[in-house]
């Protein structure tokens, strides 16, 4: 099965975003001091998801990413990873976490069948961990990157934001780090999303850039050439080592976009950018029979027209998508809310 929307892009990478919760407050995703959360009542509970995830498999979607606010805060997700593992239409059930609870969890999530974890790395140095998150687990962080390379998970990823003055001095320090531990690394340019209101381009570095300050240290840099649907490209050092840009802020990669997000309350986005969702809730909850809730998927990705970052890119004067007073009316615009 292939449903294709309206650029031929295919439905294939579900992100499940099982709680907006999140124990860190990155300057980058959650500055603000007070949150609105989504109700208690309205978090889908593990069956529904269950449910909804063969809704999604039914029409081609053979990926499913766990994210958050912090999926590790959702208590017993391991239940959750059972029952997703168990479904054979699933090629690849991954995770992606800041790493505090993976030490507590890592073991318990691979017995239960998770197959990739990656983590969210900004910084190798505490202090600057704690100014960044306004957290003081830095340790927890390393621990469970540790822990996931010892349960045994293959292709750990570790995510890295760069932000102008903040962590761009660390680079190499961070390429070094995912050699040793061993993990593939990824830069991510500061995405100007919701939830990002403190976003300036200023503090945007851009792919060449951190390209030519990893030519100064390790020489030649060769780029992979693949042809995949995944946001980072890929590139190797002469060593051998491999590590990944995500250049969504000045290159995006909307013509490959196979990905939506489920939020935590069934609601569901075509884009990380799209300001409006499809309510599956209420329908699930209504008694919509499969059959009908694929009709509706069905409509709504074929009629998908979303290039969100491609049309940020157009912007002259580019600032923070949204402001806090938006974002407060409408939790589910927050990056935490959709899953990053
Ligand atoms: P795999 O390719 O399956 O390993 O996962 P991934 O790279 O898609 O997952 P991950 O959660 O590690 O995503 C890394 C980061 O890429 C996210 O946190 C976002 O910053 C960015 N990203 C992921 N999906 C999108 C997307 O749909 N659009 C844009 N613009 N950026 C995205
Ligand atoms: N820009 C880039 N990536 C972001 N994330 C959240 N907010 C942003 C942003 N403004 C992603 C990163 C991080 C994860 C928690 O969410 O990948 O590692
Ligand atoms: Fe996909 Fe939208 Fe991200 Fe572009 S901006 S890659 S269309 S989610």
């Amino acid at each position: 099965m292939r449903l294709d929307d309206t650029q031929g892009r295919p439905l294939r990478n579900l992100r499940l975003s099982v709680t907006d919760r999140c124990n860190l407050r990155c300057q980058y995703c959650m500055p603000e001091e007070e949150y609105a959360w989504l109700p208690r009542q309205e978090i889908l509970h593990f069956g529904e998801i269950a449910a909804l995830v063969d809704v999604f498999t039914g029409l081609g979607v053979d990926r499913v990413r766990l994210t958050g606010g912090e999926p590790l805060l959702r208590r017993e997700l391991a239940r959750l990873v059972t029952m997703l593992a168990a479904k054979p239409a699933l090629r690849d059930l991954a995770l992606t976490t800041n790493g505090i609870l993976l030490g507590d969890q890592a073991q318990t999530l691979r017995d239960a069948g998770l197959g990739r974890v990656t983590v969210s790395l900004d910084t190798l140095r505490p202090e600057r961990f704690t100014a960044l998150t306004r957290r003081t687990t830095h340790a927890q962080v390393l621990e469970g990157i540790g822990a996931a390379v010892r349960v045994g998970f293959a292709g750990l990823k570790l995510d890295t934001v760069v932000i102008r003055g903040l962590n761009d001095d660390e680079l190499v320090d961070l390429v070094e780090f995912a050699r040793r531990a061993p993990a593939e690394l990824r830069f991510i340019e500061y995405m100007d999303v919701g939830g990002a209101t403190r976003w300036s381009m200023a503090q945007v570095v851009p792919r060449s850039e951190i390209l030519a300050v990893l030519e100064r240290r390790y020489g030649r840099i060769e780029p992979i050439v693949e042809d995949s649907s995944a946001p980072a490209d890929r590139y190797r050092l002469a060593d051998g080592t491999v590590f990944g840009i995500i250049s969504s802020t000045t290159q995006p990669f909307c013509a490959r976009c196979d990905r939506s997000r489920l939020t935590a309350d069934g609601t569901w986005y075509l884009c990380l950018y799209a300001r409006e969702g499809v309510d599956l809730r209420g329908p699930f909850r209504a008694g919509a029979t499969p059959d009908e809730l694929r009709a509706l998927i069905t409509g709504r990705w074929q009629a998908r027209t979303d290039r969100g970052a491609e049309e940020r890119l157009r912007l002259r004067d580019r600032a923070p998508l949204l402001g806090p007073g938006e974002l407060r009316a409408d939790p589910r615009l927050e990056m935490h809310t959709r899953g990053g």
